[in-house]
């Protein structure tokens, strides 16, 4: 464990104070599968402590943050990104010891999170309302207004990222949050709390419940007086979390992963695109809910393609975070497990395994690690060409025309994103009117994750938009206001 790294506090954040928890759990980092601190164990009580205290600030009686005006919430979030900037290198390490991530990846993360508060902190007094063409004795416009407490819900895999995508939108169009980050992950967003209160936003607004998804979890998403929420996480988790706030008509975004394909074409710039396919599934051990964890390739290239992929594959190393290497470990032991149970099953029914990568010599054996694998010869209607496998598997498919590799794209529940790689245009847009996701990429993967571009699902993916300008307008709802003038 890297000796720079100062926790921060092992509590959960309400109304501006800290407040300790009477349980605790154990903070592991994957590298090392070792102990390093402990965090709070909310419960229903400090869950409903902590939607009081926001429905509070919300209203301005815990603070004065109703009073503050569009132009000054973008001010503080403006400020808040410089912070953040400012603390970059802690929060890389603290990313860095409690995900597993590779470093260069943990700084970029804070990056992101930073450039989240800077987009939504330039975007906050700029959320217009329209005026409608209606009778000519009326007046009509509406109203973009802040839902009031938001409740989030956010997974282990990118926290500081989602912090700030879901923190930043949130703050813009001047709502409160009750954020239950995940047990497997939380300790960056524990440090952007501290930061946010260090600069003085107003008691209430942002509140953290760290704690289990069946305690605190379930209780926020369970809990009347939350206005939205917002959920990133597994289908399953997603449908309770769904399920729960339907009891109370709360309006929900569900962010619930992908089987995202890339589709790479006989005449597609192969130089250009291998990097892309490799990054996409190797980026967070492929713990990514947009993760290209699916490659089509046309037949005519397939040969040269997996022997540029194998060789490529069978050079990716593993190691603990902080070595910075191409891959760190799974999140956990159980994520471990459960990845090779299927990798097994695959092996079993007849999928080859043509190239995998390496441990790094002297890689702490404790660490939850699994190699990178480039798997081939899948039977159709596989379950790892349908199940978010959450690890560094690509799994690969031949096809041989446009409308064969749009058909097996299509042959998932899920669809979030994918890749096209061709330099025929009409191609192009056939196909990236054809694919059902959320986003299109082509001759390019992920756009370097796209803060600016609307982000979400189709199907088992999930609803609702984040990122961009579309994502700060999803945290708020339309008044219509009508004014009969005579
Ligand atoms: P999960 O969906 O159970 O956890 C996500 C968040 O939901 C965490 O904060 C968790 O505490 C919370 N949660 C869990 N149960 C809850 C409940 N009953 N009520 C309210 N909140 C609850 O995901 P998990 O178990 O960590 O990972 C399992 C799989 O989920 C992964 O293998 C992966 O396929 C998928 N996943 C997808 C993510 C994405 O980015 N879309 C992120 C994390 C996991
Ligand atoms: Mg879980």
């Amino acid at each position: 464990m890297a000796a720079h790294v100062l926790f921060p506090p092992n509590q959960a954040l309400i109304g501006g104070d800290w407040h300790t928890t009477q349980a605790t759990l154990e903070v592991e980092t994957p590298s090392r599968g070792e102990v390093i601190t402990r965090i709070a164990r909310s419960q229903a009580d400090d869950v409903n402590d902590a939607v009081q205290a926001a429905k509070q600030a919300f209203h301005g009686q815990l603070g004065d943050w109703s009073s503050w005006s569009a132009r000054h919430r973008s001010e503080w979030l403006l400020a808040f990104a410089t912070a953040i900037e400012a603390d970059h290198e802690r929060l890389a390490a603290l990313e860095c010891a409690d995900t597993g991530k590779p470093m260069a990846q943990a700084r970029g993360d804070i990056t992101a999170c930073a450039r989240y508060f800077r987009f939504y902190g330039g975007a906050a007094d700029k959320l217009h309302g329209e005026t409608i063409p209606f009778e000519n004795d009326f007046a009509v416009m509406t109203l973009r207004e802040p839902f009031g407490v938001c409740a989030q819900i956010i997974p282990w895999n990118y926290p500081a990222q989602i912090f700030g995508r879901c923190v930043a939108a949130a703050l813009a169009a001047g709502n409160a949050v009750v954020l239950k980050p995940a047990e497997d992950a939380c300790l960056s967003v524990l440090r952007l709390a501290e930061l946010a209160m260090e600069k003085g936003l107003p008691p209430g607004v942002l509140n953290v419940v760290p704690g289990l998804g069946q305690e605190a979890g379930a209780a926020l998403s369970a809990h009347p007086d939350i206005d939205h929420l917002s959920f990133t996480g597994s289908p399953d988790t997603g449908t309770l979390v769904a399920q729960a706030s339907a009891l109370h008509h709360v309006p929900v975004t569900m962010e619930l992963g992908g089987k995202s394909p890339q589709l790479l074409f006989a005449d597609a710039d192969l130089d250009a695109a291998l990097p892309f396919v490799v990054r996409g599934i190797i980026q967070n051990a492929g713990q990514t809910c947009s993760a290209g964890s699916r490659l089509l390739v046309q037949r005519e290239v397939a040969e040269e393609v997996l022997g540029r992929l194998a060789e490529r594959f069978e050079a990716l190393s593993c190691d603990a975070g902080e070595a910075d290497a191409d891959c760190g470990p799974l999140i956990n032991a159980r994520q471990k497990a459960k990845l090779e149970a299927r990798l097994e099953a695959a092996a079993n029914d007849g999928v080859r395994t043509l190239a995998r990568g390496r441990m790094a010599a002297g890689a702490p054996v404790q660490g939850h690690f699994v190699v990178p694998q480039l798997l081939v010869e899948v039977p159709d209607g596989h379950e790892v060409l349908r199940e978010e496998l959450f690890g560094p598997v690509l799994a690969v498919q031949v096809f041989s025309d446009e409308r064969e590799a749009l058909t097996l794209a299509n042959a998932t529940d899920f669809g979030l994103c994918a890749g096209i790689w061709t330099r025929d245009s009409g191609r192009q847009f056939r196909l990236a009117k054809g694919i059902r996701s959320g986003q299109v990429f082509i001759n390019n993967y992920g756009a370097a994750g796209g803060i600016e571009l609307p982000f979400g699902g189709i199907g088992r993916s999930g609803y609702g938009r984040e990122k961009g300008l579309e994502g700060m307008r999803s945290y708020t709802r339309i008044k219509t206001i009508a004014l009969m003038h005579g």
